[in-house]
């Protein structure tokens, strides 16, 4: 089992959507996983990513979040956007394959733990800095 780690960005709805976001990813690793339980938990991640990202760009252009700091930002949400969305569009050609899928959940954790530390940590502190919490 991966247990993710986030650090935390000082903003309230952004942490508290990392931690759903890590909760959905243990849930598809969940041993005895049935194949229609995980394509209803690949739409939830898929969903609730999209909505987070959502979230945190409508902070910065709310907040007026440089613009560079912006573009560069809104650029990795739009690639894992892509990436969870091919997954969850190929499903049927993947099935349940438990190695395949820890391998992914695995390489999500990494990127979510990444962008984390650096795109969302520094967005935080911005946000933080305009009186957010
Ligand atoms: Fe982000
Ligand atoms: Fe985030």
């Amino acid at each position: 089992m991966i247990s993710v780690i986030v650090p935390s960005t000082g903003i309230r709805l952004i942490d508290n959507e990392h931690k759903d976001l890590a909760e959905i990813v243990e849930k598809i690793l969940k041993e005895n996983m049935k194949y229609v339980e995980l394509v209803e938990y690949y739409q939830v991640l898929a969903d609730e990513v999209m909505i987070h990202f959502e979230h945190e760009q409508e902070l910065m252009i709310d907040y007026k979040y440089p613009r560079q700091c912006y573009l560069k930002h809104e650029k990795d949400h739009t690639h894992k956007t892509i990436e969870i969305l091919w997954l969850k569009n190929n499903l049927k050609n993947i099935g349940n394959n438990r190695e395949y899928h820890a391998e992914q959940m695995s390489r999500l954790v990494k990127w979510l733990v990444y962008h984390i530390s650096i795109e969302d940590v520094n967005l935080g502190k911005f946000l933080v800095s305009k009186g957010l919490q």
